[in-house]
């Protein structure tokens, strides 16, 4: 397969960690890196949030040297304030993405996000004031449509090839369907097929298998993953084995899924600057669930009442 090249990045692997809010933080971006995603992307950041406090948000996005590539996502849809949060969010990042999927109330009562693929129309108002603002690929992340009476894939690809961005992400679902059925591969090979920049498809690869039959089926010229990470960024290293290399690896082992887990709470302790106890619980629950061999250290997690009760857990694992 192709080298993915997004203006002048170019990835060592086609696939990407997907902008997950609640979910990437610094270590699990970090650890989804290594284990063999060529990019990673930020949450996504409201834009009105970055400009109202960017000291506070580039703090707690905890950018890291080792992790890059990486993409910030941005939120919004108002001339004046994409343009300044791009100003903002450029020095940090590799490449910056325009989130025109967001199905969430919140998103859509500031005519951003999934309003966007109902408003086509509305489109240029964010992502052009993007383009302008840095001299950093531009990209934009997608859904097919609001409804499934209103699938417009083809137009908005035509519309933000237009305007200049680098590449397309298409998760292909509507709005309506907010992450329900099954994503629409076929719009992304249609997609593919009439596009002039690179196009990556996103929706429903669990398996590395899926990562294989999704380019197999759509060509697309890379893949974004999301849930199927969530607990697992084990999942990059075997999508990176079966589009490299072709070859099929047996199912992470117990002791490389505690590994990962051990290796992230490792990561968190070293990196992130705003720690949460929320969060950290979250993962520590994804990373162990369904793993027999971590009854012990589920128990554990389950009791926990402080980040560095956690955060002793691995250490006990050291010792
Ligand atoms: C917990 C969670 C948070 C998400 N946050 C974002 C986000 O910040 N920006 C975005 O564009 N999409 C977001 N998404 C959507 C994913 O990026 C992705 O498009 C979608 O989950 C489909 O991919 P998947 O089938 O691999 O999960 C989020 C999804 C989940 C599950």
């Amino acid at each position: 397969m192709n080298k993915l090249k997004i203006g002048n990045i170019t990835l060592d692997t086609p696939v990407i960690l997907a902008p997950m809010a609640g979910v990437n933080c610094a270590a699990f971006r970090l650890l989804c890196r290594e284990y063999g995603a060529g990019m990673v992307s930020t949450p996504m950041l409201v834009s009105n949030q970055v400009i109202g406090n960017a000291e506070k948000l580039i703090e707690r996005t905890c950018y890291l040297k080792q992790e890059k590539p990486i993409m910030t996502q941005l939120l919004g849809s108002d001339r004046k304030i994409m343009e300044e949060a791009a100003r903002i969010v450029e020095e940090f990042s590799d490449i910056i993405d325009v989130n025109l999927g967001c199905p969430e109330k919140d998103a859509l009562a500031i005519k951003a996000g999934a309003f966007l693929v109902k408003h086509p129309e509305q489109i240029e108002k964010a992502v052009g004031p993007v383009i302008g603002a840095t001299n950093k690929p531009v990209t934009a992340k997608i859904r097919t449509g609001w409804d499934k009476d209103s699938i417009r894939t083809l137009d908005i690809v035509k519309i933000l090839e237009d305007l200049g961005v680098s590449a397309i992400t298409i998760h292909a679902r509507t709005k309506e369907q907010k992450y329900t059925g099954k994503a629409d591969w076929e719009e992304i090979r249609k997609a593919k097929e009439k596009a002039n920049v690179p196009i990556i498809g996103n929706g429903d690869i669990f398996k590395p298998g899926t990562a294989k039959a999704m380019i197999e089926r759509t060509k697309c010229d890379g893949v974004m993953v999301a849930r199927g990470a969530i607990g697992n960024p084990l999942l990059f290293k075997g999508i990176k084995e079966i589009i490299e290399e072709g070859k099929s690896m047996p199912e992470p082992t117990e002791k490389e899924k505690i590994d990962s887990f051990m290796r992230f709470l490792n990561y968190y302790r070293k990196f992130e600057k705003t720690r949460s106890f929320t969060e950290l619980r979250q993962h520590s629950m994804w990373f162990t669930k369904g793993i027999p061999g971590a009854k012990v250290l589920r128990n554990k997690l389950m009791r926990s009442e402080s980040v560095e009760e956690i955060l002793d857990i691995y250490s006990g694992n050291e010792r």
